[in-house]
């Protein structure tokens, strides 16, 4: 089983411990011995519904489950913006763009597996910082909401080669006022503009409010993996 371990030098350069990934296919668990001999420090164990019978067979050799990790997708409208409803197209980033989406995307660390996990938390806001400056790069595509000109909510994404938002977030004094599914929605404009018909995102089975805006964007739920983390002892 360890065999099938996947390498993943970006993680594990940027944590510092050595990062590998599993994908449960079948099967029992790896044994502790065959985990250790592996040489990782630490393995994601992705575990989809199918694979849940051999779930406490994993918790033996001490994995920790961290996350349920919510896949969903959307078929991508070519729908014209709402006149007024303040979502732009970020293509260059001012200064004042940038200081007002830092702290917007250090909150979304905390929602993430990285900041669940006591080892991998105090690098996660440096994790996101990383996925805003692809943004600021121009690397991700970005939209925004400005509220009295500042940029009170962020949507990044790729429509290349397949269309999926990367960071979606609402400044806190202005949640529950739809401006999430409203950047949702323009995504998926975007996204049919480039050619997409399909669009997916990822979140968090715990993270209801993101849940409930990509429900009222058009998104449904297609998948829900497990993820556990196990650490070398
Ligand atoms: C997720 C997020 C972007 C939603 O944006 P938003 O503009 O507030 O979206 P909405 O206007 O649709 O409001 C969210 C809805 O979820 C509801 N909600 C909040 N917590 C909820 C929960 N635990 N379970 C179910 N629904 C919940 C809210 O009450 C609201 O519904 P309402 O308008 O009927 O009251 C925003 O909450 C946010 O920035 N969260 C932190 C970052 C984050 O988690 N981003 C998503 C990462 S994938």
């Amino acid at each position: 089983m360890p065999t099938s371990i996947e390498a993943l030098p970006w993680d594990t350069a940027f944590f510092g411990h050595r990062v590998g990934r599993l994908r449960v296919a079948g099967g029992g668990p790896a044994s502790r011995d065959e985990l250790i001999r592996s040489g990782y420090d630490c393995v994601y164990v992705e575990m989809g519904v199918e694979t849940l019978p051999h779930l406490g067979g994993w918790l033996a050799v001490g994995a920790e489950p961290v996350d349920l990790r919510v896949a969903l997708d959307s078929p991508c409208r070519a729908t014209p913006s709402q006149e007024g409803d303040g979502v732009t197209e970020l293509t260059g980033w001012s200064t004042e763009d940038v200081e007002a989406a830092v702290p917007l995307a250090e909150e979304l660390s905390r929602w993430s597996r990285f900041g669940q996990d006591p080892r991998l938390a105090p690098k996660a806001g440096a994790l996101y910082r990383r996925w805003l400056d692809h943004a600021i790069a121009g690397r991700h595509r970005s939209l925004v909401w400005r509220d009295g000109g500042r940029v009170g909510a962020l949507l990044t994404f790729v429509t290349e080669p397949d269309a999926r938002i990367e960071l979606l977030v609402v400044d806190r004094g202005r949640r529950s006022r739809g401006v999430g599914p409203r950047l949702a929605r323009a995504f998926l404009n975007a996204a049919a503009a480039a050619g997409r018909e399909r669009a997916t995102v990822r979140t968090q089975l715990r993270n209801g409010a993101a849940l409930r805006a990509y429900e009222r964007a058009g998104f449904v739920i297609r998948e829900v993996t497990m993820i556990l983390h196990w650490w070398r002892p």
